[in-house]
């Protein structure tokens, strides 16, 4: 199941696995130089494909030795924890409500060696504001101090302001935009929303894109179902909006 589901951990030489760790070290050079370590994946609407980036991510990460956790901060549809056969209870809510909730506790491993995660814990009746705490900067220097790379699988932009408030504390955020289906308009609605709230916007990682070229069928080399994620050009939040 998790290799099915992290597609650069279970096929590390297909397209997408590749793109992935091109994605990475876009984002090494981004944040070299600076001790960043926080990247927020988010993007305008549901099911875009945050928490495919995010856990794919993450696994690069963890996958070039690098010590990661992956936090699924999406307390209201969080997912990771079946990505990771992983149970969800003493997650992200459990430990942002509760003061006596342990570190320990609520790091989890994987599969994966090097990658630890948070799972998104029972939904809360406002998550927001548990994101907007205190604890929430606190837990994150606290990670920033244990792991070398920390990702924030987010909430959509649009809908809920779960995202607005975590760009404001992670180092860089990536948006996901799904092809053919993000519209320019709400795009440029997210950057705004997000430059408005002090966001280090790292680019745009175009996905569900029909890969085509060499060697490959329209559909990629997997058939339909085939994962595509290539990270743009949206340097300096300029381009594509
Ligand atoms: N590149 C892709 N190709 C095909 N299917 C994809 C791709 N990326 C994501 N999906 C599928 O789209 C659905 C949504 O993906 P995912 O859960 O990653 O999105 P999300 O933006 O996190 O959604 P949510 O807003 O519910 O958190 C899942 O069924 C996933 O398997
Ligand atoms: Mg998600």
């Amino acid at each position: 199941m998790l290799k099915e589901d992290i597609i650069s951990y279970g096929k590390p030489k297909s397209v997408s696995a590749e793109a992935y760790r091109a994605l990475r070290t876009n984002l090494e050079f981004s944040m070299s130089g600076e001790g960043a370590k926080t990247i927020l994946i988010t993007s305008s609407h549901v099911s875009e494909g945050k928490s495919s980036v995010a856990s794919n991510l993450a696994a690069v990460f963890a996958m070039q030795n690098k010590k990661t956790v992956l936090v699924d901060c999406d307390m209201r549809r969080g997912i990771q924890y079946k990505k990771f056969d992983i149970q969800n209870n003493n997650g992200l809510s459990n430990y942002l409500a509760n003061i006596n909730v342990k570190e320990k506790e609520f790091i989890k491993i994987t599969e994966i060696p090097n990658l630890y995660i948070i799972t998104s814990g029972p939904v809360p009746p406002n998550p927001a504001e548990l994101l907007s705490s205190s604890r929430m900067k606190e837990m994150l220097d606290g990670l920033k101090e244990e792991y070398d790379v920390v990702v924030l699988d987010g909430a959509p932009v649009l809908p809920v302001t779960d995202s607005v408030i975590l760009s404001s504390i992670v180092d860089r955020t990536v948006i996901v935009v799904s092809s053919g289906e993000t519209h320019n308009e709400e795009l440029k609605s997210v950057k705004t929303a997000l430059d408005n709230a002090g966001a280090n916007i790292a680019g745009v990682v175009l996905n569900k894109a029909e890969i085509r070229g060499k060697g490959y069928s329209k559909y990629g080399k997997y058939g339909k179902g085939y994962y595509g994620s290539y990270y743009g050009e949206e340097k300096n939040n300029k381009k594509k909006s």
